[in-house]
């Protein structure tokens, strides 16, 4: 392979005039049989640094919190309680999961997060306020971590302003699914609850068929959706779209005793 010393020269005039063949260069220090297209010659002298001398930058985040690798996840007892806990998915800036740990000294929550800086940064706040032992942010995508977790060990599981993705090859991406109300449904007590709300009309309508049409889940306490349940804390993106004037669904549904 050549090095930085042996990068292409532009100016073809340098060269000797038996490398100049039509339209091709060969390139010094190189095989002799090394000959370039004269426009790869040109478009690589452009860059005359090679790519592997340019320094990479140290991902910051690569040591975001992550939930262990047991196959089943006690998430209750890695939060040192034998109560059921409270999950919140895609916590994003955590404003959410930051004040519901103010505001209910009897909250244990843990957040769900895929991307790794937010999982980082908010999982430090919490620890900074003093709030480790009731609150976690880990660095993972929701389902396959929900796919692990032990059966019933979750009182509540709020999903807010999900699903940032609008394009159609995008949707597979899609957070609440028929896939995800199977999951929240084994992860989630009987009588617990799953509360999603967002700003996008059309998302409303397709979270709320999803989960009316899941045998696990009840519109509760009377109709799927609801005014503002107060719980004492509100999502950053609640806050903006509150400030913005927009409306805002709220779905509310109850794990049933029965159904999968
Ligand atoms: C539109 S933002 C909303 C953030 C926050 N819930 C709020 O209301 O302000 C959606 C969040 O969900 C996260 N997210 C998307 N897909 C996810 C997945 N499969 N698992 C965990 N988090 C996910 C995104 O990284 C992002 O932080």
């Amino acid at each position: 392979m050549c090095d930085e010393d042996c990068a292409p020269r532009r100016d073809s005039s340098l060269l000797p005039n038996q490398e100049r063949l039509a339209g091709f260069v060969s390139v010094p220090g190189c095989s002799a049989d090394a000959l370039l297209p004269v426009g790869m010659l040109l478009s690589l002298s452009h860059n005359r640094r090679p790519l592997q001398t340019i320094p990479r930058r140290a991902d910051p985040y690569a040591a975001a919190p992550r939930l262990p690798d047991d196959e089943v996840l006690d998430l209750p007892r890695l939060m040192g309680t034998d109560h059921p806990i409270e999950l919140e998915v895609g916590p994003g800036r955590g404003g959410f999961i930051l004040e519901r740990l103010q505001n209910d000294p009897a909250v244990v929550i843990v957040g769900l997060e895929i991307r790794r800086k937010w999982a980082t940064i908010v999982d430090k706040k919490i620890d900074g306020l003093g709030y480790s032992s009731r609150g976690r942010v880990f660095a993972e995508d929701a389902k396959p971590a929900l796919a692990r977790f032990a059966p019933r060990t979750v009182c509540r599981i709020y999903v807010h302003f999900p699903d940032p993705w609008w394009k159609k090859r995008h949707h597979k991406r899609l957070v609440v699914s028929p896939d995800f109300a199977s999951l929240a449904a084994a992860a989630l007590v009987p009588g617990g609850e799953l509360f999603v709300q967002t700003d996008v009309p059309d998302r409303a309508d397709a979270y709320e068929r999803v989960l009316s049409e899941h045998s696990a889940f009840e519109a509760w306490p009377s109709g799927a959706r609801v005014e503002d349940p107060q719980f004492g804390a509100r999502s950053p993106r609640e806050r903006r779209a509150i400030a913005d004037g927009l409306p805002i669904v709220r779905l509310r549904f109850r794990r049933r005793a029965s159904g999968e």
